[in-house]
This record gives C-alpha cells, sequence and structure tokens, in this order.
C-alpha cells in the first residue's frame, strides 16, 4: 500500500488495463484500486469511467452505495466492528455505542488525529466468540468495552512509544 496521503495512477492504470476486459469488471476495479491504494481516489473515476465507456455518475453511484469503498485515506489504524446477528446477541450493539463516544466518530469517519478509522462489517467468520472486531489485519473476538479500551490505549501507546523513540534518537544525533 502507498503513503496514505498520496496515490499512485501508474499503478491505477495497471489494475484497470488488467481488469477492464473481465465480465462486471468494475467492482474488481475498484478492489484493486483500494487494496494498492488504501481508497479510491476521486481523480481515478474518470480514467476508470473511460475505461469502461461508462460516465463518471455511474462510477461514483457504484462507490457511494458500496461504503466498503473510501474516497478519502484512511487513519492509521481501521477499526471494523461486527454488526451482523450472532454478535448483536452477544452485545455488540452496546459496544459499537461505547466505540462511537470513546473515539468521537461515527462509522466511515476517521478521528481528528487520523488515527483511527471507524467501519461497520457483516460477519468477520468469528461468530463464537462475539462481539467481535477487526484492527487492521486481526480479528479479535469476545471485545468488552474495557478491553476495546485498553487496545486502542495500546495502539496509541505504541506510536507515541515509536515517536519518543525517535525523538530521542534525533535528540542524541544533535
Ligand atoms: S456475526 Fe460477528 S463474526 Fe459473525
Amino acid at each position: 500500500m502507498t503513503n496514505r496521503a498520496q496515490w499512485n495512477s501508474q499503478q491505477v492504470e495497471q489494475v484497470i488495463a488488467s481488469l477492464k476486459n473481465s465480465p462486471g469488471a468494475l467492482l474488481p476495479i475498484l478492489h484493486g484500486i483500494q487494496d494498492t491504494q488504501g481508497f479510491v481516489p476521486p481523480d481515478s473515476v474518470p480514467m476508470i469511467a473511460d475505461a469502461l465507456n461508462q460516465t463518471s455518475a455511474e462510477i461514483h453511484g457504484v462507490i457511494s452505495f458500496y461504503h466498503h469503498f473510501r474516497t478519502s485515506p484512511s487513519g492509521q489504524n481501521v477499526l471494523q466492528i461486527c454488526r451482523a446477528e450472532a454478535c448483536q446477541a452477544r452485545g455488540s450493539r452496546e459496544l459499537e455505542e461505547h466505540v462511537k463516544t470513546k473515539l468521537r466518530v461515527d462509522y466511515h469517519a476517521t478521528t481528528l488525529d487520523q488515527e483511527f478509522t471507524l467501519e461497520p462489517v457483516y460477519c468477520l467468520g468469528n461468530c463464537a466468540c462475539g462481539p467481535s472486531i477487526r484492527v487492521n489485519d486481526e480479528i479479535v473476538g469476545r471485545v468488552t468495552n474495557d478491553k476495546f479500551d485498553d487496545l486502542v490505549d495500546e495502539l496509541t501507546t505504541v506510536e507515541l512509544g515509536i515517536m519518543s523513540l525517535n525523538s530521542v534518537a534525533s535528540e542524541k544525533q544533535s
């Protein structure tokens, strides 16, 4: 994946060229772009539209229909909360209220410090251990409010730890 604030138009062109002739090419192209860039850059929409002989409005319509697709870079960490039935029966509704209050964001939004992007997801294949969430690539089960708070602290502490180590290192060098 590239730097969060940038995107690589050559990579996007490659994704489009490799998939544009396959049946139902639009969704695979959008997935491919998000997988390589972290989001679907608005400026890539005309490129997709040209390749598929569709209008930019049609491409925008599909992107906005599927909440999976982001049109801006995500935060440092992507948190997904399972909203499917088995996790709801195990308390995911209460958990999601806690998470939104704690992070002060709703779904499809990123915290002001760019640390966390919050997204809903519908089943992570971890139903017996709900409520389940995914933190970046890792699935975490039996998440309580306290466990979530610890997790956020841990992720934030790791970032701060790296920052303080870096500042110590630069102080030593100067
Ligand atoms: S219902 Fe939440 S992991 Fe399956």
